[in-house]
């Protein structure tokens, strides 16, 4: 999320809000056997790692063995939960991306790393945007938050406090854990879709996990460039949706005295 300087995707043939065609034509071999070399080392992790909601997702939509086509996967979406994908040349602008997540719209990269990146990659690409954050859309609380989220993010930007509502999104749609029957699960997608931080965030005794605390969260700064230092754990998306429902105004407010 945000803009960021030096984005390496083609923002050339974009349209005013972002959008690109996928061209799937153009992926080459390489980068579907990439991608399915990305999603198999995941695959064995996310048993036991992710968070059920995920796992109910992932198998229906048959995405294993190449990079999808974002239009069939819309098809599956929209009828399941009224979201459907949009390609992107990679991170857009806060206030287009508000804009699409306001509109049930979910913005994808279209492009894939290189291999020197399959561990680690700093933007977001085609297998963190699919992998990590298509699956929960079709969940429906989950796809009502981040609906809300997106209406948020807007009204964020009006009162000027975008930057306490993206650490929320960083603790919960990008790095958040639930607790299921006394297990922890990741939800997260740069959980979900990073081959180390997954089994770390759940396993490691080094991070401190903490009960999901909206105020705590708009407080605490993120690290973009190593594992988080600091979980927040949700007992369910109800309670995600819940805790967010409220006007942040007020803590907006408070926030910034
Ligand atoms: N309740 C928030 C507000 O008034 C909007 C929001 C909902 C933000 C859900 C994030 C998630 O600003
Ligand atoms: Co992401």
């Amino acid at each position: 999320m945000g803009s960021v300087p030096n984005l390496r995707g083609d923002y050339a043939k974009a349209a005013p809000d972002y959008s690109v065609e996928q061209d799937w034509a153009a992926y080459t071999p390489d980068e579907h056997a990439l991608y399915r070399r990305l999603f198999e080392r995941q695959s064995k992790l996310v048993p036991k790692y992710a968070c059920p909601e995920w796992i109910e997702a992932i198998s229906g939509l048959d995405s294993a063995q190449q990079i999808p086509k974002f239009t069939d996967v819309s098809k599956k979406l929209k009828g399941k939960t009224g979201w459907e994908i949009v390609a992107v040349p990679g991170l857009v602008p806060d206030d287009v991306f508000f804009t699409h997540l306001a509109n049930r719209r979910f913005p994808v990269t279209v492009w894939l790393r290189k291999p020197e990146e399959f561990d680690y990659i700093v933007e977001p690409d085609v297998f963190h945007d699919f992998f990590g954050h298509v699956p929960l859309l079709f969940d429906p609380v989950y796809a009502d938050h981040l609906h809300e989220y997106g209406k948020g993010g807007l009204k964020a930007m009006r009162l000027d406090a975008v930057k306490w509502l993206a650490r929320l999104y960083w603790y919960t749609i990008e790095f958040g854990l639930m607790k299921v029957d006394n297990q922890v699960k990741a939800y997260g997608a740069g959980l979900l879709s990073s081959g180390g931080e997954l089994a770390y965030s759940v396993d490691s005794p080094k991070p401190r996990r903490l009960p999901f605390d909206l105020e705590r969260i708009m407080r605490s700064e993120y690290l973009i460039d190593r594992y988080q230092e600091t979980y927040f754990v949700i007992d369910s998306f109800d309670q995600l949706m819940q805790e967010t429902a409220p006007d942040f105004t007020p803590l907006y407010q408070k926030l910034r005295s």
